[in-house]
């Protein structure tokens, strides 16, 4: 069997804090390691050939945490993005950002503009970091965005709508993973994932490497996607296509 890969793989990191308190460092240092479980998927969807990779990097719910954990976190993501920017540029990978802009110390917010434009030329992938993100307040950003542009209730359909998206272009995640054993979506992409495969791994990010990267894949690769229709329908549009899943 041909293996079928996800155009866009969206990944919930959860799990840095209790891969910490396992081994009794402070949650820091699961989050550093984090960084090093970022790289490496990055590098290994690049590698086989996945075109969209987003990484839910920091809630807009996270702001609650304790403030030396905050800012620990935006100095990591700062470090991330001007230290990988080499990199991002020999692989030909595209930056993009999702969230809410305005909250990101002034700091990151220039390192990252600074790297979205240096990327922007980049075909081989598109990485894009969620930070300040909340599903909940893209959808009705969108909504307000839509309202300020004067479209009309007749004209707003899905396809206008997906317009005021923070990222209009980028295709729905078509498989959604999420570590350390939580099974929930917690305010990611609630819009984009209605249609999306659903991978809960029980490791923990730091742990998540290349070969559980290689099980989500293979799960998703073993799924039957209807998107609404029934299994007649699939079964005779893969039959008109010449090809099958099993
Ligand atoms: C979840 O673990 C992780 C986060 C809220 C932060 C995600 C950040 C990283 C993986 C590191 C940096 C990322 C980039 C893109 C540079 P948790 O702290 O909620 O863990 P816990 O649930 O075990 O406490």
């Amino acid at each position: 069997m041909e293996e079928r890969l996800p155009q866009h793989i969206a990944v919930i990191m959860d799990g840095n804090g209790r891969w910490a308190k396992e081994r009794g460092l402070p949650r820091s240092e699961g989050h550093l390691a984090g960084v090093d479980a970022v790289r490496a998927l990055v590098r290994e969807c690049r590698r086989k050939g996945i075109a969209y990779v987003t990484v839910y990097a920091f809630s807009k719910e996270n702001w609650q945490r304790p403030e030396t954990e905050v800012n620990f976190l935006f100095e990591l993501f700062l470090r991330f993005i001007r230290q990988e920017l080499p990199d991002l540029m020999k692989e030909d990978i595209r930056l993009a950002f999702i969230g809410d802009k305005k909250d990101l110390p002034f700091t990151v917010r220039q390192a990252l503009d600074y790297a979205l434009k240096k990327t922007a030329a980049n075909r081989s992938m598109v990485f894009t970091l969620a930070i300040s993100y909340s599903g909940r307040e893209e959808i009705l950003e969108a909504a307000r965005r839509a309202i300020a542009a004067g479209v009309s209730p007749e004209q707003l359909d899905e396809t206008c709508f997906r317009r005021f998206l923070y990222a209009p272009d980028m295709p729905d995640p078509d498989l959604v993973v999420r570590t350390s054993g939580e099974e929930r979506l917690s305010n990611f992409l609630l819009f984009q994932s209605a249609y999306a495969e659903f991978y809960f791994s029980p490791v923990l990010w730091p742990d998540f490497g290349p070969d559980e990267l290689k099980k989500a894949l293979d799960s998703y690769a073993g799924r039957k996607r209807r998107f609404g229709r029934t299994s007649e329908q699939i079964h005779r549009q893969l039959a008109t296509e010449g090809k099958g899943y099993e």
